[in-house]
């Protein structure tokens, strides 16, 4: 299967190749075997962050992505510093090149992320604003940037990152310091004016269990629908070692946010090994892989199971983990490891009945 580059008139000159790799991707004529194919059998989405550069630099790069995954969330690029470096200049050259590859390329796109309290430009860090002007800062911003995607295959937004803390009560980020805790209900009542289709998530890590966190977040969440605010479902981000993470209690606090109403998403998935990544460890990996995927199988309001990053040769861990490595399901060399075919293997457990006329989406 061959992936379509960026539509002319963008401004790359980029030779795209086919890719061979071994063992991962439908070359003959029987059905596919890429895990986009497997997954949508299943009902659910398979997604994977990706990075602009890689994308632009590496064709194998691009290749592997449109074969294997159905849904791409931008790493970076549409995180504030990024998007909107100046309070009064947008840069959307790099996200509309993502929107754009994923258009020719079959891939829905997963917005990230409209507030963080992390990579925002010094205009807005530094800056002198009143709670007033911050809200107008605010909704202007999130009109622009989910208004831009509005209906063009971007079909959910991280609207909230990380606003919990490990005891359960609101992280003191500059949003809660210079607008307050309502913060989180005008970001949701924002985007939700911005695109009223997307589906709208808050999104945080280490929730994964029942435990303080998780229900700071749930208390958050539970709140906001009790007061009418439009989310509509949340993101566990899943950055997990090879300690693997408690999964039957992660089943049971799914089903208690699922049991709210609303949709959960596996959004920023890795699996970091200690160096040096011996077989026994990429072997771990790959149950925990497998496991986390089989509790989203099991959850059908679980939608999407979404990695963060696909191959080992482009991933944040490294930089962020020191002595962690090799977290992903491909290698450097873009070769499938265990994780990749343990993931394979259990989506080829499904099928589960797809609603008639729904490509997606349970
Ligand atoms: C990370 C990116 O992967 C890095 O490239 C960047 O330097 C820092 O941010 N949780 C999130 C993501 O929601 O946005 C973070 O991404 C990883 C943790």
């Amino acid at each position: 299967m061959k992936r379509r580059g960026f539509p002319a008139g963008i401004g790359w000159t980029i030779f795209f190749s086919i890719s061979t790799i071994a063992g991962a991707a439908a070359t003959g004529d029987g059905p596919s075997t890429a895990l986009k194919a497997l997954a949508k059998e299943c009902g659910i989405l398979i997604g994977s962050a990706v990075d602009y550069s890689a994308l632009v630099r590496e064709p194998i790069y691009g290749d592997t992505l449109s074969r294997e995954f159905s849904v791409l969330t931008p790493e970076n690029e549409m995180k504030w510093a990024r998007i909107h470096p100046q309070q009064f200049q947008y840069n959307f050259s790099q996200p509309d090149a993502m929107m754009a590859f994923a258009a020719s390329n079959d891939l829905l796109v997963h917005g990230h992320t409209l507030v963080w309290h992390r990579q925002v430009p010094e205009w807005l860090s530094a800056g002198t604003f009143t709670r007033e002007e911050m809200i107008n800062i605010l909704r202007s911003h999130i009109y622009t940037v989910a208004g831009r995607y509005r209906g063009r295959h971007l079909v959910a937004w991280d609207v909230v990152n990380e606003a919990v803390e490990s005891d359960g009560t609101l992280r003191k980020t500059l949003w809660l310091d210079r607008i307050g805790p309502d913060y989180i209900d005008l970001a949701f009542r924002f985007a939700s004016e911005a695109d009223r289709n997307a589906k709208l998530i808050y999104n945080d890590f280490s929730y994964e269990p029942i435990g303080t966190k998780s229900t700071g977040v749930y208390n958050l969440v539970s709140g906001m629908l009790a007061r009418g605010i439009p989310v509509h479902g949340v993101g566990f981000q899943m950055h997990l070692t090879t300690s693997g993470i408690d999964v039957s209690s992660f089943a049971q606090n799914m089903r208690r946010f699922a049991d709210l109403g609303l949709e959960i998403y596996i959004t920023e998935m890795d699996v970091r090994s200690r160096l040096p990544a011996t077989p026994s460890q990429l072997a771990t990996q790959a149950k925990i892989y497998r496991d986390v995927l089989d509790a989203c199988l099991g959850q059908p309001a679980c939608k999407a199971f979404q990695t963060w990053g696909f191959t080992d040769a482009h991933s944040w861990i490294p930089q962020f983990f020191q002595g962690f490595r090799a977290a992903l399901l491909f290698d450097k060399n873009y070769q499938p490891k265990s994780a990749y075919e343990a993931l394979s293997q259990r989506l080829r457990e499904c099928p589960r009945p797809v609603p008639p006329g729904d490509s997606h989406v349970r």
